[in-house]
């Protein structure tokens, strides 16, 4: 059977997001957005562009949510971008808005479905999902440490001139200024970073990799990334799809591993059929430690406002 792929939001995010998944022909897609006539044209332009990629999935957009009953997978996109100066905290309660609005049509016309959110301020958002779908949580999950960790492995590779490909990467925490770059247990093909770069050139790349939205959106001025944001989201939803079990970073409830309860923040884990099938509990410095906590303090402010507009 024929599996379908519900991507809420048509504007950049989730657009290039319908596109990438119809370029790997995982499924097929519906684009669903409040502005009329947006999904159906970029919908069919997409589907156009079948006969000469080489692709047939079918790509349709819609204003409501008929179409996307039984989806096996919901990629919520819908939201306002970052402007330049604007933390992605700044959109907690615009985007917490559209976020309630979308996942209770989602969750009614797709009861059993696995949710990626991308919407910014990414985790609160993923919390405000599971709440609103009242999903198990291993069916809602975030899209942030994929995307950070693609930002660190780009700048390890860059600096050090060798293939992205090799280079891996561990971020964690909540997607904010005070992600956790995990320089430990990066490297390259099995080599630390710390016998490859001075504690200097780490320490740059680590709040370049931390400022690596904000850098985009001083460029663009009018939103932030979406090709990279776009990838992420696709490779998340791939792993699930083909049941593929890969472990990438990636927004969780987490349940008291790493000390913190109740809260979705970024951690490894197994994506596959099941979506969220296990939480990988690594053993982290004292300094890790501390950072971890600090992230997820800021993640349980946001959180603690969005509850008071329960
Ligand atoms: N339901 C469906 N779509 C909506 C809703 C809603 N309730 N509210 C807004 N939208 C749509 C907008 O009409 C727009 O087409 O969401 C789309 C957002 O697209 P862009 O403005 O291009 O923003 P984008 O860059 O795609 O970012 C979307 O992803 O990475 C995050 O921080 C980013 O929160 C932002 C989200």
């Amino acid at each position: 059977m024929r599996q379908k792929i519900t991507v809420v939001g048509a504007g950049n995010v989730g657009a290039n997001v319908a596109l990438r998944i119809a370029d790997k022909e995982l499924a097929d897609v519906v684009l669903v957005d409040v502005v009329e006539g947006v999904p159906q044209g970029k919908g069919l332009d997409l589907l156009q562009s079948g006969p000469v990629q080489g692709y047939d999935v079918t790509v349709v957009g819609a204003n409501d949510y008929e179409l996307t009953a039984n989806s096996d997978i919901t990629i919520m996109t819908a939201g306002f971008p970052r402007k330049p100066g604007m933390s992605r905290d700044d959109l907690l309660l615009a985007n917490y808005d559209v976020v309630r609005i979308a996942i209770e049509q989602v969750a009614r016309h797709s009861p059993n479905c696995i949710l990626i959110v991308v919407t910014n301020p990414l985790d609160a958002m993923a919390q405000a999902a599971y709440w609103v779908s009242k999903f198990p949580k291993n069916r809602v999950v975030g899209m942030a440490g994929v995307l950070d960790s693609a930002r660190f492995r780009t700048f390890i590779a860059q600096e050090l001139k060798v293939s992205v490909e090799n280079v891996t990467a561990v971020v964690m925490g909540g997607h904010g200024d005070t992600m956790v770059p995990l320089v430990r247990l990066s490297g390259v093909s099995g080599i630390p970073l710390t016998e490859l770069m001075d504690q200097a050139t780490i320490d740059r790349i680590v709040t370049r990799t931390r400022n690596g939205g904000a850098e985009i959106v001083k460029y663009l001025k009018t939103g932030s990334a979406y090709y990279a944001p776009s990838a992420a989201a696709v490779e998340m939803a791939e792993s699930i799809l083909k049941d593929k079990k890969k472990v990438l970073p990636c927004a969780a409830l987490l349940e008291g591993e790493y000390g913190i309860h109740g809260l979705f923040v970024g951690v490894p884990v197994k994506l596959g059929a099941g979506g969220i099938e296990q939480i990988y509990e690594i053993k982290l410095t004292s300094e890790e430690q501390a950072m971890l906590k600090k992230s997820a303090d800021s993640v349980a402010e946001l959180v603690a406002v969005l509850k008071q507009k329960q």
